[in-house]
């Protein structure tokens, strides 16, 4: 099914946020203090496996090639192992006693809901203390395309070049990444595909804190910029959006849903149960979709979709879930390509003049240690004005290609299928540009995605 042509107008309205301060229910002080007791326990354990190299030799596990193991920073270079996990968790290590996972009623349909998700979690990583450091900024970022190939012939490649970028990130910031190509639920399709993939991502990652769901067709325009996750303590789901245009203007564009962080906790289990509620595999979708044109003007397609369903439950559920969301309009959870592609060739050349003034925002480096650059960056940004907002000279964090329908070429007849595709290139060049500045080359040109030429030392002096 192709998305009617109405889908994911959105507008571009400069607003802030509603401010909201209910604690939250997922993440409870109790699960805060066992992490910190994980903290010490993990403390003891790192002392005790630095001692004895391969502290689970487990006779069970048949096909282990590699010995990964935790290591501390003095033995990085023994130059016998190639595995290292500089994040401390034991990859090996999973032990007898019973878990969520050998409970055959627990299942990773969408259709049959999780209940006490949140003790089932803590449960796990009781059992696994490796996996306690970090844990509440730990996100695993979920995205996928269809089973089939591209109707579009260059689709395919579109994507891969989408992922790539993806992939990029996550390497440069320690996430971890999960590219889904198959329906997990069949009536799901299009964009309610996400849902039964995101409620198994949280069954199958219990050590991620949040997952992250993006698009195929949308970006990082931004490598450097980290998600605030401190601002979203309080809340289990944020989108890109405006709480003002949900009450006041009723609109379905008020948000949009291309883009998501999403807490792995039992409120999650629960939204995305009333969310996916409202999708084609569910007997009351005919009525759903008569609801959401009823409830929104400017809604002009009958089929219940679930953005739409997402502004509804905001609307209607105040307590229930609009308390733990929180819709993000400071700066581009996700940006609408159309505003933000005119603007790359300014931004650019902002990033030059400050790079050219300061030259150890030039100075080249590895590129496990490009955060502590961005950071660097951004205080300069900072001190020339320049904040992470709309219609600034920042970067803009993730640009969504919303209408333009990569994969199967069908864009909207709102644009001519040449910006669309320019805008895609001018976009991922780049993006790909502050990804290859680190292996010493650069796109002079982003309209040819062939074309790649060294970088001189100090550039851009
Ligand atoms: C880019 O900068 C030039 C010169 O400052 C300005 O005239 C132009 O409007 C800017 N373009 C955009 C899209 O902001």
């Amino acid at each position: 099914m192709v998305a009617p042509e109405s889908q994911f107008q959105q507008t571009s309205p400069m607003a802030k946020h509603a401010v909201r301060n209910k604690p939250s229910s997922c993440l409870s002080d109790s699960f805060l203090f066992i992490g910190g007791a994980m903290v010490a326990l993990l403390l003891v354990w790192t002392l005790w496996s630095s001692v004895n190299p391969n502290p689970y030799p487990n006779p069970s596990f048949g096909t282990i090639v590699n010995e990964a193991k935790t290591i501390s920073a003095s033995e990085v270079s023994n130059g016998r192992d190639c595995v290292i996990n500089t994040q401390g968790a034991n990859l090996r290590h999973d032990p007898p006693e019973s878990t969520f996972y050998d409970d055959p009623q627990i299942s990773y349909s969408i259709e049959k809901p999780v209940k006490n998700w949140d003790e089932k979690r803590k449960e796990w990583m009781k059992h696994h203390p490796s996996f306690a450091a970090g844990a509440s900024e730990r996100v695993l970022l979920v995205t996928g395309s269809q089973p089939s190939p591209c109707k579009n012939p260059m689709g395919d490649h579109l994507l891969l070049r989408f992922f790539k970028n993806k992939v990029d990130y996550c390497r440069i910031h320690g996430y971890d990444i999960f590219y889904n190509n198959v329906l997990l639920q069949p009536k799901m399709h299009t964009f309610w595909a996400k849902y039964p993939v995101v409620k198994a991502a949280m069954l199958a990652h219990p050590e991620a804190e949040w997952i992250w769901w993006v698009d195929s067709d949308a970006l990082f325009t931004d490598m450097d910029f980290k998600l605030p996750l401190e601002r979203y303590k309080e809340h289990n789901l944020v989108a890109h959006g405006w709480f003002h245009l949900v009450y006041e203007k009723k609109s379905w564009t008020s948000l949009n849903a291309g883009v998501f962080l999403i807490r792995n906790c039992q409120w999650s289990m629960d939204f995305m149960e009333a969310w996916a509620g409202m999708g084609p595999q569910s007997p009351d979708y005919e009525e759903w979709g008569r609801i959401q044109s009823r409830t929104f003007g400017d809604k002009l397609f009958p089929e219940s979709d679930d953005q739409a369903a997402l502004v509804y439950l905001i609307l209607t559920g105040k307590h229930k879930w609009a308390d733990r969301i929180y819709l993000e309009g400071e700066y581009y959870f996700e940006g609408y390509w159309l505003d933000i592609v005119g603007t790359l060739r300014n931004i650019t050349e902002k990033y030059v003049e400050l790079e050219g003034g300061e030259r150890r925002l030039r100075r080249r480096h590895a590129e496990k240690v490009s955060e502590s650059y961005g950071a660097l960056m951004d205080h300069y940004l900072k001190e020339a004005g320049i904040g992470h907002g709309r219609d600034t000279l920042s970067r803009p964090f993730i640009t969504h290609f919303t209408g333009c329908q990569p994969c199967s070429g069908d864009h909207n007849k709102m644009y001519s299928g040449e910006s669309c595709w320019d805008g895609m290139q001018r976009a991922l060049n780049f993006a790909d540009n502050q990804v290859l500045r680190n292996f010493g080359f650069v796109h002079p040109d982003l309209l040819d995605s062939s074309l790649v030429t060294p970088l001189p030392f100090d550039s851009p002096a």
